[in-house]
């Protein structure tokens, strides 16, 4: 079947969203709002239908020329086509429709951080290796697409990468592997097993998340906190106050041996835990701290977190930083009748794709 639309909005997952007379909705990958589509879909009979942009009928004047020539082929990039101060609106205006959807509302809505760096930002990229071949996943698929220059990758990855194919073949590299610019500049070639620890991929951005953090934790006046999902203490490191006492915990082994190594000892005691986080974990924390803690400072993965099972009548604050709008809704609305949802700030740490990430503060309700 085929039809025109127009496109309104984009989805969650980076597709252009538009709605034809009769009330459908299609979801086309590709397109951006502004576009006048012309697409092709099967779901006859469904509301809700994915659809294949067929032709640009009237391009948006949000259009922009892609800089890659492997745009929608590579599995990289969702927005390359697409003006980046509109991108950065799409993202604020999805995360503040699902808030006022669920009845959340914070007093202080602070506008997205933008990256300062739209191209280039990337300090660590995810490779596959197939014969000779070594590059990117292509666009729902397992094969492999060799990309001359990656524009989301710092220099260094990239000329890594050049690298690295001139030596092949004969030279030994895992079916997956990941280059990574560490924080003395050089690149590191890491086995997939060995990058078991979290690290965030945009270093600039990476700070103003940090700042953020440890703003809010110096005009809150916590003193004992309770961090989990602490990785390698990338936050803990920011926030930490002069006095008190901290325990931050995460699940990967070789995560809390680098922050361990990472603690010069200055300012509050910080005990790194390797445990798994889930909800029976608060019960088993050391006796007068399960109950005393008055700062809950939180990172989750995309899955989110059980954070009711973390609330306690002492505690006063709550900081979660957030990689997945819908789990944090789901996680944070139980709260609204103890906490209010003070301030939100979303960063831009991934330009030129659909990802957002955004720290909230909520504060006890007196
Ligand atoms: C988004 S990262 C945040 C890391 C850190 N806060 C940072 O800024 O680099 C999420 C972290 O959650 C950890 N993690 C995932 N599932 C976990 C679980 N069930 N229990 C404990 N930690 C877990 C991962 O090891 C990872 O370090």
């Amino acid at each position: 079947m085929l039809a025109e639309i127009e496109i309104d909005h984009v989805s969650q997952m980076g597709h252009g969203v538009g709605y034809d007379a009769a009330g459908n909705i299609y979801f086309v990958e590709g397109a951006i709002p502004g576009d006048t589509v012309e697409i092709s879909f099967s779901e006859h009979g469904k509301r809700y239908r994915d659809a294949e942009l067929l032709s640009l009928k009237k391009p948006s004047p949000e259009r922009v020329p892609p800089v890659c020539p492997h745009f929608q082929v590579c599995g990289g990039c969702d927005w390359l086509q697409w003006e980046y101060r509109a991108q950065l609106d799409a993202k604020e205006k999805m995360l503040m429709h699902l808030l006022e959807r669920n009845d959340i509302r914070f007093r202080n809505k602070l506008p997205i951080a933008e990256a300062p760096s739209r191209l280039e930002y990337r300090n660590r990229i995810q490779l596959h290796c197939q014969g000779d071949k070594i590059g990117f996943n292509r666009r729902r698929s397992h094969e492999i697409v060799e990309i001359e220059y990656c524009h989301l990758a710092h220099p260094k990855l990239n000329q890594a990468l050049r690298e690295l194919r001139e030596k092949r073949p004969g030279f030994s590299l895992e079916p997956r592997f990941e280059l990574l610019l560490n924080e003395k500049g050089t690149v590191e070639v890491v086995r997939q097993t060995e990058a078991e620890s979290f690290l965030q991929v945009n270093t600039a951005q990476n700070e103003r998340l940090r700042l953020l953090v440890a703003e809010i934790v110096r005009s809150d006046g916590g003193k004992n906190i309770l961090e989990l999902y602490c990785g390698d203490g990338n936050l803990t490191f920011a926030y930490r106050p002069p006095e008190g006492r901290i325990i931050a915990i995460d699940a990967s082994s070789a995560a809390i041996e680098k922050a361990r190594k990472r603690d010069n000892g200055t300012g509050a005691s910080v005990d790194f835990r390797q445990m798994r986080i889930d909800g029976a974990l608060r019960r088993r924390l050391p006796a007068g701290y399960r109950d005393g803690y008055d700062t809950l400072i939180l990172d989750p993965p995309r899955a989110g977190a059980d954070l009711a099972s973390f609330v306690h009548n002492k505690l006063m604050h709550i900081i979660y930083v957030s990689c997945s709008p819908g789990t944090f809704v789901r996680d944070v609305r139980s709260l609204k009748k103890e906490f209010a949802f003070e301030t939100l700030q979303a960063v831009d740490m991934f330009p030129h794709t659909r990802h957002i990430e955004f720290v909230s503060y909520l504060k006890r309700l007196l």
